[in-house]
């Protein structure tokens, strides 16, 4: 079966089934299928098409909107560093530099073992600079909080 055809068996179809009456059911579909698989894939975007009776277009204008609704698998560690007004004013930039070079990527990159992405406010503003990693909010970081999360 090519990877874009709608599988009747494919999990996430039970997953939109159960959102499939609720307001906002799509997203929270969509978010749920991230949750549990990683990512959302072609096919499971067409299963939701499917369950919602939308067209694929209109499912993939939702996913391709949304940074959070990933469409390819990603690396054990996700980490983002607040790039917003707040932030910046105390280091942000400063702070995504090290970042980078700790992980040797640039904001925007993923390897194998991490991603770094850019988040504008994590409502931690009076406790800038921010980042985030594998979801968990860190409040005044420094390259230590990363560190100790991610060593070199
Ligand atoms: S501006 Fe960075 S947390 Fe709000």
């Amino acid at each position: 079966m090519a990877e874009t055809e709608s599988k009747s068996d494919d999990p996430a179809r039970e997953i939109a089934e159960r959102y499939r009456h609720r307001v906002g059911g799509v997203l929270t579909a969509l978010r749920e299928t991230v949750a549990r698989f990683g990512y959302v894939s072609r096919s499971r975007e067409h299963v939701v098409a499917d369950v919602f009776n939308l067209s694929r277009a209109e499912v993939r204008g939702i996913v391709s909107f949304y940074h959070d609704l990933k469409t390819t698998p990603q690396p054990p560690v996700q980490v983002r560093v607040c790039q917003a007004e707040a932030c910046q004013s105390v280091g942000a930039r400063e702070l995504t530099t090290r970042v980078e070079s700790h992980l040797g990527i640039k904001l925007g990159e993923t390897n194998d073992a991490v991603s770094l992405d850019a988040v504008y406010c994590l409502g931690l503003c009076a406790q800038a600079p921010s980042m985030m990693v594998n979801g968990r909010p860190l409040a005044r970081a420094d390259l230590c909080d990363l560190a100790e999360e991610i060593p070199a």
